[in-house]
């Protein structure tokens, strides 16, 4: 697709499209600058949909959030829930409830991705999920190594993602927490479905390694290659170290 924006609108026509099929699971949703304009189109195509239609998606709607920072609470503008507040549950005007995170305040954070992981399979597991891919090749907060069987649980944030999530903390990479609770690829290979979003020149050369060479734990998101519905939206610039044909 020629640009982010292009992709932002094909990619909430997905997530619109999920919503109103009949037969759902909860929508697995991603946060991050590649995620900002795919919110923004989300909320412009649902404000265009008749009201009975937006009150049907409003009624129907769960989705699971991939992860949190620990030790920032929901009012935190840093943290992934005042993201989603923001972009997504307020303006829809969606109940708090229906978009789930794990608890960034918790004391105890590995029983929370416990409790997390065992509300995600309560709920009938992820029927579509949404991906972004970490300068790292992370997805969710995988860091790198990272084997396909890891489950959901609270990890310790590399020097590198906290540099590159710097930007919502004043551009501080100290002020980052250092530690995340993330659904782990376990969780997100049983989705259903898997949407990889990809967007920039910067992401080019790990999009290239995720998608084709043979998947190991260095790069967390080249183990989506198992999943047999994973599909890929990229831009022109993030697609630029990819062969022609794919
Ligand atoms: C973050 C998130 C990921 C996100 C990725 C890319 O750390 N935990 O879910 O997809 O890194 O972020 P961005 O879109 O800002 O490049």
């Amino acid at each position: 697709m020629a640009d982010a924006q292009a992709v932002a609108e094909a990619v909430a026509e997905r997530l619109l499209q999920e919503r109103r099929a009949s037969r759902q699971r909860p929508l697995g949703l991603a946060t991050g600058r590649t995620m900002v304009p795919v919110y923004g189109a989300l909320r412009r195509q649902f404000g265009r949909l008749r009201a009975p239609e937006q009150q049907a998606i409003r009624q129907g709607w769960l989705s699971f959030n991939l992860d949190e920072y620990v030790g920032l609470a929901p009012t935190d503008p840093g943290s992934f829930a005042a993201f989603m507040a923001d972009q997504l549950q307020g303006p829809l005007g969606l109940a708090p409830a229906q978009v789930q995170l794990p608890d960034g305040l918790t004391a105890d954070p590995r029983q929370e991705a416990g409790r997390y992981r065992q509300a995600l399979v309560a709920a009938g597991g992820i029927g579509l999920q949404l991906l972004g891919l970490g300068s790292n090749g992370h997805v969710g907060f995988n860091e790198p190594p990272c084997g396909p069987e890891a489950p959901c649980r609270c990890l310790a944030l590399s020097a590198a993602t906290r540099a590159q999530n710097a930007a919502a903390f004043g551009g501080d990479a100290g002020a980052v927490p250092r530690q995340a609770i993330t659904l782990g690829l376990a969780e997100i290979l049983a989705a259903e479905r898997i949407l990889l979003v990809v967007t920039g020149a910067a992401k080019a050369t790990i999009l290239r390694r995720a998608l084709l060479d043979p998947p190991c734990p260095e790069v967390p998101a080249s183990w989506l290659q198992h999943h047999p519905r994973l599909g890929v939206l990229v831009d022109r610039a993030a697609a630029a170290a990819l062969p022609p044909a794919c």
